[in-house]
């Protein structure tokens, strides 16, 4: 496993923060989200300090769906950046923790007018439409209590990138966004404009996730900035924002891409630049949206391993005490990770197996076929770069309990979130015995 921002090999035991992992076992349990202060500060430093360019005001709005807590949003809004939500919940937590308003914006494909209203009232700094139909919602709720909004329009240009490729005008069906190919483009955009309860301050375009090809975000730029041109030509405005969304790569393991992120937002600065200048449009600020850029790689899962088991068939694997619900992503789409018995980081003897969760569910594995020092019961496993969609898709399956969230830094450890109780499991639930 490559080690990652603070952490360290302290006598053969891993320490993050300046604190090792069976301290923090010892104060908070496993299993534990444990987040390194210091190497998520630099992540969100590196982006905005690259992102920046003498043409145009630049914004970093931090995608919150990648992790949120009300210790995460004050992280974000202490380093200056924006932040977005797409339900009212995120929304809730981030207005919970004192953020400023102005700089949340709203996402989503299908807001409710609960969440609408919330945006308008809270006067949040934009919302992000996602369809023609929504201009009219937010209009009516803005006449009703007299006010404006900020509002941007989510595009679907045609791009579509993951990992390492891209494809050009292949994703026509996808759910998000008004398509750049629809012929009524020009009049769904004259219609937000025409709105005089809302203020338009661009497009809005995403293409994907763990993108590592620059090409791809290239293509991206220069299609947002033809658009744009184009529809401030035909419709004689002068549209002063475009937003060009996350999706930055991360290395999980080996066969990921160590990828430079400064150099990539040079690159889009670069690449936004020239477009502007060939296209001979000025606008005054470009916004990024990324999520796990900013956090996959600060986070970490510690588990407690429960023993081990060889199977008939030969399967070697090592049980550990949480699993799909604390990290989905390795049974939703095959995602990768690295791992390390971090009680025994000196032991060089390493084995293949496969690190399965206490689910009851045979898709239940955190990694497959992964090397592995020896470890037995009551060992800790740790599982690198689980920063991002990690805690922000948990799950209660089997009625397992959200691990704790703590923040480590400088040898001094912050608990964002407590570990669920059982209490906070039936909370909601009421009898029914009587009423049967
Ligand atoms: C609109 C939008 N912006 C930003 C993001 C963040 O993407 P990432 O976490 O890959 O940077 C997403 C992710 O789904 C998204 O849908």
């Amino acid at each position: 496993m490559k080690f990652l921002g603070s952490m360290k090999n302290v006598d053969g035991v891993l320490e993050i923060g300046g604190i090792s992992v069976k301290k923090l076992k010892e104060d908070f349990g496993t299993p534990l989200y444990i987040y390194d202060l210091e190497l998520l500060q630099k992540k969100i430093r590196d982006i905005k300090n690259s992102f920046k360019s003498e043409k145009f005001n630049t914004t970093v709005v931090y995608a919150s769906k990648a992790y949120l807590s009300k210790g995460m949003a004050q992280v974000i809004n202490r380093e200056g950046l924006h932040i977005d939500a797409v339900s009212a919940g995120e929304l809730y937590t981030i207005l919970s923790s004192g953020f400023p308003s102005k700089r949340v914006h709203m996402h989503g494909n299908n807001k409710s007018l609960e969440e609408l209203n919330m945006c308008v009232e809270r006067e949040i700094g934009s919302i992000i439409l996602d369809n023609r139909f929504e201009a009219e919602k937010v209009a009516q709720i803005c006449k009703r209590v007299g006010k404006k909004m900020d509002v941007m329009l989510r595009l679907n240009i045609g791009i579509d990138a993951h990992t390492h490729e891209y494809i050009k005008t292949a994703k026509h069906t996808s759910k998000f966004g008004e398509s750049i190919f629809d012929k009524e483009i020009e009049n769904i955009v004259k219609d937000i404009v025409e709105k005089k309860e809302l203020n338009f301050l661009g497009f809005h375009c995403h293409i994907g996730s763990q993108i590592f090809d620059e090409l791809a975000f290239c293509e991206g730029v220069k299609t947002m900035v033809q658009f744009t041109k184009k529809v401030s030509e035909k419709l004689d405005i002068k549209i002063p924002e475009i937003n060009i969304g996350g999706g930055f790569g991360v290395r999980y393991t080996e066969e990921d891409t160590d990828a430079d992120l400064k150099k990539m937002m040079k690159k889009i600065i670069i690449s936004l630049e020239e477009n502007l200048l060939a296209e001979n449009l000025s606008v005054e600020n470009v916004i990024i949206e990324p999520g796990r850029s900013i956090v996959a790689a600060a986070g970490s899962t510690l588990y407690t391993v429960g023993g081990e088991k060889k199977t008939f068939g030969g399967e070697k694997y090592v049980f550990i005490d949480g699993g799909m619900t604390d990290n989905i992503r390795p049974a939703l789409y095959s995602a990768k990770y690295e791992s390390v018995v971090a009680n025994r980081l000196n032991e060089s003897k390493k084995e293949l197996v496969t690190i399965a969760g206490k689910c009851c569910e045979s898709g239940d594995i955190i990694a497959k076929n992964t090397k592995l020092g020896k470890c037995s019961e009551g060992d800790l496993v740790l599982v690198s770069c689980t920063g991002a969609y990690g805690h922000s898709m948990s799950s209660n399956y089997n009625k397992a309990l959200t691990p704790a969230v703590v923040f480590v830094k400088d040898g001094k450890s912050y608990l964002v979130s407590k570990r669920e109780s059982y209490e906070d499991l039936i909370k909601n639930d009421f009898d029914l015995i009587e009423s049967i």
